[in-house]
C-alpha cells in the first residue's frame, strides 16, 4: 500500500520538508540494517462540531523509552533525552495536523563508516507521521499460519531491541504467509515453542485463562501487550505468562494478536484449523472493547495512556496498510 505523505519530518531537532528527508546510498544503515525504530498510533477522540479535534498519542513515554533502550543495546546514543524525544513526536504531529495517524521515529547509523563497526558513523534521528488504517484488514478475523521460519535464537539478534535488522526475519515470515494465502504468520522460537507474529504479540484463551508468551520466547516487549495485561488485570481475567507449545494454538478457544499496527485483532484460524467458532470470543471482545474504548475516548483514560495533541479538525481518509 503506498504511503500517504504529510508535509514535515522532524530531523535531529529541525522540521524539514517530507521530500528532503533523504539519505546517501553509502550510509551504514543501507548495508548493515543498523537502525532502531518505533511505531506509535495517535488516535482521535473527536467531539463533533467543536472545530478542533481532540487527539491523543498512545503510550508515548513508553514508546520513547523503548526507542532509547533499542539504541542503547546497539551502543547507539540518540543524542536526545526522553523529554526531547516525546516533544519531537508531539511537535511533528501538531505541525502536520493529521490525526488519527501512525508515527514512525527512526534512528540509524548514517554516512561515514562503511566497515561493519558503526561507531564512527553519525547517528541520525527522524520522526515522521502519516495517516494509516488497519494493518490486518479482515473484520472476520485473521487467517494465519505457523511459519516455517523460526524467531532468533537467544544471544543472536536481541529481540528486546526494535532494530531494523530484526525485520528481515519478520519479512520472511510475512512474505511466506502472504504467498500461501494467509493474513499473517506466527513464528516459533528456537525450541519450537510459540513466539509471536511477524509484527504482533500473541494471546490465547483456554477456558477462562488468558495466556501469552514471555520475553524469553524471543518476543518484542510489546506496548500493546503490556496494555492488554493491565486491562486483563483490571477486568479480573486470570493471566498466565509462560512458554507455550504450538498445539496450544489449535486447542485454544480464542486467539488474538496485539500490536500498534494490528491493535487487537482476533484470529479466525491457524493453519486452517478454526479457533473456537471463528468469531471474536468473549474474553477477546471484553479486552478489545476496553482497549478501543480508551483510545477512541468513549471510556475513561484511567491509566493516562494518551498524550494530548492539538490537530486541525480535518481528518484524513484512512488507507489500509
Ligand atoms: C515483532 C513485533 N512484535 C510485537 C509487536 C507489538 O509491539 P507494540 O505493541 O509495542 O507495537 C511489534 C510491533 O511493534 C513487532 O514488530
Amino acid at each position: 500500500m503506498p504511503l500517504q505523505t504529510t508535509q514535515l519530518i522532524w530531523h535531529n531537532g529541525q522540521m524539514i520538508p517530507w521530500e528532503s528527508a533523504n539519505i546517501h546510498v553509502m550510509s551504514h544503515v543501507v548495508h548493515y540494517g543498523s537502525s532502531v525504530f518505533e511505531g506509535i498510533r495517535c488516535y482521535a477522540q473527536s467531539s463533533p462540531g467543536s472545530g478542533v479535534a481532540q487527539a491523543g498519542i498512545f503510550r508515548l513515554p513508553e514508546h520513547m523509552q523503548r526507542f532509547r533502550d533499542s539504541g542503547h543495546i546497539y551502543r547507539m546514543p540518540l543524542g536526545f533525552n526522553q523529554q526531547e524525544l516525546c516533544q519531537a513526536v508531539v511537535d511533528v504531529v501538531e505541525a502536520n495536523g493529521v490525526a488519527p495517524c501512525y508515527i514512525r521515529p527512526v534512528a540509524f547509523r548514517g554516512y561515514g563508516e562503511i566497515g561493519i563497526n558503526p561507531l564512527s558513523s553519525p547517528v541520525e534521528v527522524y520522526v515522521a507521521n502519516f495517516p494509516w488504517g488497519k494493518y490486518i484488514p479482515s473484520n472476520e478475523g485473521a487467517n494465519v499460519c505457523v511459519s516455517s521460519w523460526n524467531r532468533h535464537a537467544p544471544n543472536t539478534m536481541p529481540t528486546m531491541s526494535k532494530a531494523g535488522g530484526n525485520y528481515l526475519n519478520a519479512q520472511l515470515i510475512r512474505m511466506e504467509a502472504a504467498i500461501n494465502g494467509y493474513d499473517e504468520g506466527i513464528a516459533l522460537d528456537v525450541n519450537g515453542l510459540i513466539s509471536e507474529g511477524s509484527g504482533e504479540n500473541l494471546f490465547l484463551v483456554r477456558g477462562s485463562v488468558l495466556y501469552t508468551t514471555p520475553l524469553s520466547s524471543a518476543v518484542l516487549n510489546g506496548i500493546t501487550r503490556t496494555s492488554i495485561l493491565t486491562l486483563a488485570k483490571d477486568l479480573g481475567i486470570p493471566v498466565v505468562e509462560q512458554a507455550l507449545p504450538r498445539e496450544m494454538l489449535y486447542v485454544s478457544d480464542e486467539c488474538f494478536f496485539t500490536g500498534t499496527a494490528a491493535e487487537v485483532t482476533h484470529l479466525r484460524s491457524v493453519d486452517r484449523i478454526l479457533i473456537g467458532d471463528g468469531t471474536m470470543g468473549p474474553i477477546t471482545k471484553a479486552l478489545h472493547d476496553e482497549f478501543f474504548g480508551i483510545v477512541n475516548g468513549t471510556r475513561p483514560d484511567r491509566h493516562q495512556w494518551l498524550t494530548p495533541v492539538k490537530v486541525s479538525a480535518q481528518q484524513p481518509e484512512l488507507v489500509a496498510g
